[in-house]
């Protein structure tokens, strides 16, 4: 799904002056990103690159916003020996004084706040109070890990031999790889930089290849703060770059937590690499969300819920909605009334005001929607809405695609198109009798990230969120599949990988827990009675 356009160093900084339209070179001057000069897209105290060159590519218009040069593999080495050096200092940080830096960075983030959720808008492709919320994630999380700096608290167990005390102490645990996926090329790793921060370890980023501006923006206002407080830099290191790059940061033996964002294939590869060194992993992978509908369902809630979860961001979140399942009593009804919101969907430029669909992406996201549609038509599914690229005028530079409603003619949820995650705005309907059957079709797929009921029974509530209901990690009650909050902990099961981010217990994860048995006597009594003596 990335395009990645690898430049020859013909095209370099001396290319001559390119235009830019202003949309675009508005925003970017807001970053000091100039449209002729070729950004350094590594930072371990100091910014450098001097690896491939990658492209940014504006999914709006198709046009290149910037070059980027990423980390050669010697740089990889250097910024990964930089990160560590960074840790051995940070850790020694008092937890609160952390906290106090992380405050810093919030603040600077959250003065940023428009500018740079206008940049996600510009180089990611989702629409302007999406960008905006995303930054708005990330201001929230470091708040998170403000209060978290005074409360990750251990425990002191009770031993059973006297004079003795077992502590449970919360230690940094040391390099943190954060591998970000396209779709939020901010917030995500928000997350982890917040929580590992607090928890006094270093970061090194590699964020997606078609995405680096959103990175180089965000590591610029927080390096700032971390230069302007005597920290080192490398507490926050970032190396833009391709497979290799992430192959280096996932493979070295230094990264002692590698938090992976992105498909359940490349997961795979990674969480067994990370295993196969005894390193500690967190995957968030494929969704495949679905909301359930009942008969008593508040449809005026349901319906925009739905709407939202299944073309909010074009169908680009790992939280979208893919898989509705509408009660027979309802379906026609729920149909008829989705199917004039998407009617009415505004599409266009996501940086206008009331633009609701932007592009996707890539124009490879594009081919996947299309072949997706066309192997649903191939197996007579009803397309009872959308199934197009868009051709109007002013959409044909961008990659717009039609949000589309499908009821196919299985409900068979091993079938691929049921299993399958696509990284696009499709809806695939299916109409069921009895709420049993519905949460098998939920729970019957691989993925478990995200799942929703709407009903007012409290009986269906409890089946839907107790020991037989939705095997997912995110099980919303009449709140759609998207959207969640940073205070819960953020992740899902099965193929989804089991991963937990940002709030909840997520934390613990980013720490190595030390089991401190300390002797306040004068004698030196086993364990469990067990006699040594000669
Ligand atoms: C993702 O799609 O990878 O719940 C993250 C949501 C957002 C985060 C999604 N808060 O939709």
């Amino acid at each position: 799904m990335l395009r990645r356009r690898v430049l020859n160093s013909a095209f370099g900084a001396g290319h001559s002056v390119r235009s830019l339209s202003t949309r675009a070179s508005n925003i970017l001057s807001k970053f000091s990103i100039r449209p002729d000069a070729e950004l350094k897209g590594v930072y371990d105290g100091t910014w450098r690159g001097s690896g491939e060159v990658i492209q940014s590519v504006c999914p709006t218009t198709g046009e290149v916003l910037a070059n980027v040069r990423t980390a050669s593999p010697a740089e990889v080495q250097e910024t990964l020996a930089k990160t560590r050096e960074a840790y051995v200092k940070w850790r020694n940080e008092p937890a609160p004084r952390r906290g106090e830096i992380l405050r810093q960075i919030r603040e600077a983030l959250a003065a940023k706040r428009e500018d740079l959720g206008a940049l996600v808008s510009l180089e990611m492709g989702k629409i302007l109070t999406e960008g905006v919320g995303e930054v708005q994630e990330f201001v929230d999380i470091c708040d998170y890990g403000v209060g978290l700096s005074r409360m990750m608290n251990g425990r002191v167990v009770a031993s059973e031999r006297p004079g003795h005390s077992i502590l449970e102490m919360p230690n940094p645990l040391g390099v943190v790889g954060v591998l970000s996926a396209f779709n939020f090329p901010v917030a995500v790793y928000g997350w982890n930089l917040a929580l590992s921060l607090a928890a006094g370890n270093a970061t090194i980023w590699k964020p997606s290849p078609t995405t680096p501006l959103c990175s180089i923006a965000v590591t610029r206002i927080i390096s700032q703060v971390l230069e302007a407080n005597g920290i080192p830099g490398a507490v926050a290191s970032l190396v833009n770059g391709g497979k290799e790059v992430g192959e280096a940061v996932v493979e070295s033996p230094g990264v002692e937590l590698v938090s992976f964002t992105g498909s359940e294939r490349v997961g795979r590869i990674v969480g067994q690499n990370v295993a196969s060194r005894f390193g500690k992993v967190i995957l968030e992978l494929g969704g495949n969300n679905a909301s359930i509908i009942m008969p008593d369902a508040d449809l005026s809630l349901a319906v925009p819920a739905v709407f939202f979860g299944a073309v909010g961001t074009a169908g680009q979140r790992c939280t979208s909605t893919r898989r509705l399942y509408l009660h027979r009593q309802v379906a026609d009804e729920f149909l008829g009334r989705l199917k004039t919101l998407y009617g009415s969907v505004a599409v266009g430029d996501p940086l206008a005001k009331d633009t609701l669909l932007g592009p996707l992406h890539t124009s490879t996201a594009c081919d996947v929607y299309t072949q997706a549609v066309e192997k649903l038509r191939s197996l007579n599914a009803d397309i009872i809405t959308g199934g197009e690229r868009y051709q109007r005028d002013g959409l044909q530079g961008g990659n717009f695609v039609q949000p589309t409603i499908a009821l196919p003619k299985s409900v068979n949820p091993k079938d691929g198109i049921w299993s399958t995650e696509i990284f696009a705005p499709i809806l695939n309907v299916a109409i069921f009798d009895e709420l049993e059957e519905a949460i098998e079709w939920n729970n019957a797929v691989p993925q478990g990230l995200s799942s929703s009921l709407w009903t007012r029974d409290i009986r269906n509530v409890g089946r839907w969120i107790g020991p037989a209901g939705s095997d997912a990690g995110i099980v919303n009650v009449n709140v759609g599949t998207s959207g969640a909050e940073i205070g819960a902990a953020f992740g899902g099961n099965k193929s989804t990988g089991w991963g937990r981010e940002s709030g909840g217990d997520a934390w613990k994860q980013y720490v190595r827990w030390s089991a401190c048995t300390v002797n306040f006597s004068d004698a030196a009594p086993l364990a469990q009675g067990v006699s040594f003596a000669s």
